[in-house]
């Protein structure tokens, strides 16, 4: 049977503790694995410079007595570490259940390296059976809505939800993703979307997966 996924999220977020370096400029991803590697992180602080990717992280690292610093404060990030609803052997990603993606990916382009914590359950062959979340000005919703079902899905609104960026999510089932970076950029091409959860233009670097036997695979681009 083995250990459960919550219990696979922190082995991985523990072993991305390696990669932080004293007086690091640190990226902080979102979502439950990003918040156990917060928990391991406060046991023993090491960068200089804390950068979050959204005032979820940013609320937690606070309580745990680290001060944020935006992202326009710094030269860059050494460092990104975040999670992902999907990933590939190819180093690409599906992200945004958290609605958090546009940050994301502005941090992990600002990033010299950009490591990924999850567990065995997203690892995939092809992407896309998660939803891909898109994100949209409000006012462009549903000119977008048409545009995604163009292009394939079946777009829907995550119900109840607004961003950081005060924007609104159309959750996308039904892509066929034969080429990620392709997709990544015919979405975002569209105006009124602000960004997508395909991470194909910038890949991950380092991918650390814990599964149900406790042993933690590291892939490297
Ligand atoms: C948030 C994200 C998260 O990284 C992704 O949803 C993974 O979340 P979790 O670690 O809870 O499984 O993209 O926008």
């Amino acid at each position: 049977m083995g250990i459960d996924a919550a219990a696979q999220k922190q082995l991985a977020a523990r072993a991305a503790l390696a990669f932080v370096k004293e007086g690091m400029t640190l990226g902080i991803g979102t979502g439950s694995t990003v918040d156990a590697f917060i928990e391991v992180l406060a046991e023993a602080p090491r960068a200089a410079r804390h950068v979050a990717s959204s005032e979820r992280s940013a609320a937690r690292l606070a309580e745990r007595g680290f001060d944020c610093v935006g992202l326009n404060d710094t030269d860059g990030l050494d460092l990104y570490v975040d999670g992902a609803d999907e990933y590939t052997e190819r180093f690409t990603l599906l992200k945004g259940g958290g609605g958090a993606h546009v940050r994301e990916k502005v941090l992990a382009a600002a990033a010299r390296s950009f490591v990924v914590i999850a567990d065995a359950s997203k690892k995939v062959d092809v992407l896309g059976a998660f939803p891909v979340a898109v994100e949209v000005l409000p006012l462009a919703r549903s000119a977008v809505a048409r545009k995604l079902a163009a292009l394939g899905a079946r777009p829907d609104l995550r119900t109840g939800f607004t961003t950081d960026e005060g924007n609104l999510i159309l959750d996308c089932a039904g892509f066929a993703i034969t080429d990620a970076a392709e997709l990544e950029r015919d979405i975002c091409a569209l105006p009124g979307v602000v960004d997508c959860g395909i991470c194909a233009l910038r890949p991950a670097d380092v991918i650390l997966a814990a599964g149900p036997d406790g042993e933690v695979i590291k892939l490297v681009r």
